[in-house]
C-alpha cells in the first residue's frame, strides 16, 4: 500500500527510518488511529485535537493546521483506494546526533502515515455478524500517563498477550480496584438501563468512540453515568462493552469465565450499535 512519510508518499516496504529516531531508541512519541467510511474519514477533528493534546502532553512543541492533516490523510485515501480503512498516524520527536535521556529542542519530527482496509459498513447487519469478546482482568502494569495516546505500548501488548494465552480477546485493566479501560479499547457497562464508564483521568485514554457514545446516549435519552467502576461490579453488569475507532463497540459475554447477562449481545447494545452505523453512512 502507498505509505506517507515526511512529506512523500511511497510504498510502505520503501519507508524506512533513521535508527536515531527516538522513536526507536526512545519510543518518544505520539499515535492516532482515525477510521475511514466511504471514504471520508470519521471524527477527524477530535482525533486531531487529541493528537495536538497528546504533543503537547510529551512537551513536543508541533501543531499543524487540521486542514494539512487531513490533507495528509486524503492522499492517503486517494492512493489507495480504500472504501472504509484506519489510517494509523505517528509523530515521533525525530533524529538527533547522540542518545542522550535529555528531551533536545525540536528539531525536525518523523511524521508517519499508513491505512488499512477495514469491513465493508453493513446496513442490514444482525448482531451474529459483529464478535463477542470474552475478557480477563489484570492488574494495569502501565505507565501514570495513560491519557496520553504515546507509541510505547509495550505493557499493552503483554497485558493483551495474558488474554490471548489464556483463550480470552482482551483484558480488562484495574488499578486500585477500579477498572478502567482495556488495552486499547474503552469500557462501558450497563446496569438497569443505565449506560456507565469510567470518567476521564490519567489512567485511561479519551477515547474518540467513549466520547460520540455519551453524545450518542445523550441525544437519543439513554440514561449515562460517568464514575469509577470497582472491579466486582463487572460481574454484576447485564452489558459490557469495549469501544474503539477499530472496535467500534464491541460486545462483552464472558469475564474471567463468568458469563454477563444473558451471554449475548443485549438490547442496550444492540440499539447504540444501530445508532453508530447509522451515523457512519
Ligand atoms: N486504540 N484506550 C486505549 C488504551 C486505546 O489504545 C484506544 C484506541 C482507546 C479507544 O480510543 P478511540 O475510541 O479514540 O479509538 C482506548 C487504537 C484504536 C489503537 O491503538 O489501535
Amino acid at each position: 500500500s502507498v505509505a506517507y512519510l515526511n512529506g512523500e508518499f511511497l510504498t510502505l516496504e520503501h519507508a524506512t527510518v533513521p535508527v536515531l529516531d527516538r522513536g526507536f531508541l526512545f519510543g518518544d512519541g505520539v499515535y492516532e488511529v482515525i477510521p475511514v467510511y466511504a471514504g471520508k474519514t470519521f471524527r477527524f477533528s477530535s482525533h486531531i485535537s487529541r493528537l495536538h493534546k497528546s504533543l503537547s502532553a510529551i512537551l513536543m512543541n508541533f501543531e499543524l493546521p487540521e486542514s494539512d492533516w487531513l490533507a495528509l490523510c486524503e492522499g492517503l485515501i486517494e492512493r489507495n483506494e480504500f472504501e472504509n480503512a484506519s489510517i494509523y498516524l505517528q509523530v515521533t520527536r525525530g533524529s538527533y546526533i547522540d542518545r542522550h535521556h535529555d528531551i533536545p529542542t525540536l528539531g525536525e519530527p518523523t511524521v508517519f502515515a499508513m491505512i488499512s482496509p477495514l469491513p465493508p459498513v453493513q446496513k442490514d447487519w444482525q448482531a451474529s455478524d459483529i464478535k463477542s469478546y470474552s475478557v480477563i482482568t489484570e492488574d494495569d502494569i502501565r505507565w501514570q500517563r495513560c491519557d496520553i495516546k504515546a507509541i510505547t505500548l509495550l505493557a499493552n501488548c503483554m497485558l493483551k498477550q495474558k488474554a490471548l494465552e489464556s483463550g480470552a480477546d482482551d483484558t480488562i485493566l484495574v488499578r486500585n480496584g477500579e477498572a478502567s479501560e482495556a488495552t486499547s479499547s474503552n469500557l462501558f457497562i450497563v446496569r438497569d438501563g443505565v449506560i456507565i464508564t469510567p470518567p476521564l483521568s490519567e489512567h485511561l485514554l479519551a477515547g474518540v468512540t467513549r466520547e460520540f457514545i455519551l453524545t450518542l446516549a445523550q441525544r437519543h435519552g439513554i440514561p449515562f453515568e460517568e464514575r469509577a467502576i470497582p472491579e466486582h461490579e463487572l460481574e454484576l453488569a447485564d452489558e459490557i462493552w469495549l469501544t474503539s475507532s477499530t472496535k467500534e463497540i464491541r460486545p462483552v459475554i464472558k469475564v474471567n469465565d463468568v458469563t454477563i447477562g444473558d451471554g449475548v449481545a443485549g438490547p442496550v447494545w444492540r440499539q447504540m450499535y444501530q445508532y453508530y452505523q447509522e451515523l457512519k453512512e
